[in-house]
């Protein structure tokens, strides 16, 4: 059973509890929910744009560390241009030209990445203020976050009802699921933007980690970072992960879709099992810590991101600074740029249908 203890706590195992965490640019105030599960293990999450704020767990001495990147206070997600952490909508990922059609007609989205759209838009849903639930469950800690976004907003038709339940499991996993309904026929495809860095975040970068992806193919890009529309086998390329390899084995090599996102910047095609849940899709291993993260889900694309853009010039959590690849993103996802490519999986929900999706990020050690 979630508790909802008084603000200022320190957080007992088992429990939920809410705290003042700053205020929205007009004034409304912001909170975060920290989520503690049986083992002390803990996840925070602000109901300012829906992001995991902080997850602590155990390396294989029993130590906890915070390995994902983020700030201390809401200004900080108010400020931020990186996405840490944060619940991404209506559109994860790009949309060449800020512009697709429907029907016939054709949609004009704000270009805030060179020519396209990126990640939702000017104020996408992790600029938005959601509304926030603490549910009991059975399994571990969970909280319910919701938005309306409206017809229209950033550009996209159709009033979207959106529906986010965190869940933070007493084995040490976040399920994240993710519902959407609409009353117009739209696009949509969330994804969730966390930083990790299994050796905790601020710590150095993640070069040695060991990555395993689970895909043959991968989608690669143009100058611009839009897909091709292509499907590309990985075998004989930096993008074989299929056998665990370090993150930064190949990641400067003399490989044009390297250069062109200045590092892993990739959309893979994750190999999906026959039945209709969760795959595998990725493997993380931290050696010196022992750190283990599995990605399952049930989409059908995984972003490899290796925070190529991250610069070392904002000030993150406890004073932190965080340089270039200093963490690496694995967003589950439909492929990017879908409403222009016929090809690939559709994104598009129609009234009467539900857009649902499941994506786990589990957390246990190697010794
Ligand atoms: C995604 C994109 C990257 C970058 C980050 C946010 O991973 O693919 O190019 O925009 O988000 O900085």
């Amino acid at each position: 059973m979630s508790t909802l203890a008084s603000a200022g706590a320190t957080p007992q195992p088992g429990s939920t509890t809410k705290k003042p965490f700053g205020k929205t640019p007009d004034g409304q105030p912001v909170d975060l929910y920290v989520l503690t599960n049986k083992s002390g293990a803990e996840v925070s999450i602000t109901n300012f744009g829906g992001a995991v704020v902080s997850l602590k767990v155990p390396d294989r001495n029993g130590k906890l560390a915070d390995v994902v990147l983020g700030y201390d206070t809401a200004d900080g997600y108010v400020k931020d241009k990186s996405y840490f952490g944060a619940l991404v909508g209506r559109y994860g990922n790009r949309i060449a030209h800020a512009q697709f059609s429907l029907d016939g007609k054709t949609y004009t989205l704000a270009k805030n990445n060179g020519e396209n759209s990126l990640h939702g838009g000017l104020k996408g849903f992790n600029k938005a203020l959601w509304k926030a639930k603490i549910l009991s469950k059975k399994d571990g800690q969970s909280l319910e976050l919701s938005y309306l976004s409206k017809d229209g907003e950033e550009g996209f038709p159709g009033n979207l009802k959106v529906r986010v339940i965190y869940t933070w499991t007493d084995a040490n996993a976040l399920r994240i699921e993710d519902s959407a309904t609409t009353d117009k026929k739209t696009v949509v495809n969330l994804t969730s933007h966390s930083y990790f860095n299994l050796a905790g975040q601020g710590s150095g970068d993640i070069l040695g980690h060991q990555l395993m992806i689970q895909a043959d193919k991968f989608t690669p890009v143009d100058p611009s970072l839009i897909a091709t529309g292509e499907l590309r086998d990985v075998a004989g390329t930096p993008f074989d992960f299929r056998k665990p390899t370090a993150i930064g084995a190949r990641i400067d090599q003399d490989d044009e879709q390297l250069k062109l996102g200045g590092g892993y910047d990739h959309n893979f095609v994750v190999r999906r099992s026959a039945d209709a849940g969760e795959s595998l899709a990725a493997r993380v291993v931290e050696p010196t810590s022992g750190r283990v993260l599995e990605v399952w889900t049930t989409e059908p694309g995984v972003q490899f991101y290796t925070g190529n853009f991250l610069d070392g010039k904002t000030a993150g959590k406890g004073g932190v600074t965080y340089p270039r690849r200093n963490a690496f993103c694995l967003e589950t996802q439909h492929f990017p740029d879908s409403p222009n490519q016929p090809k690939f999986p559709s994104v598009v929900l129609a009234p009467g249908a539900r857009y649902h999706t499941i994506t786990t990020y589990k957390f246990s050690v190697e010794k």
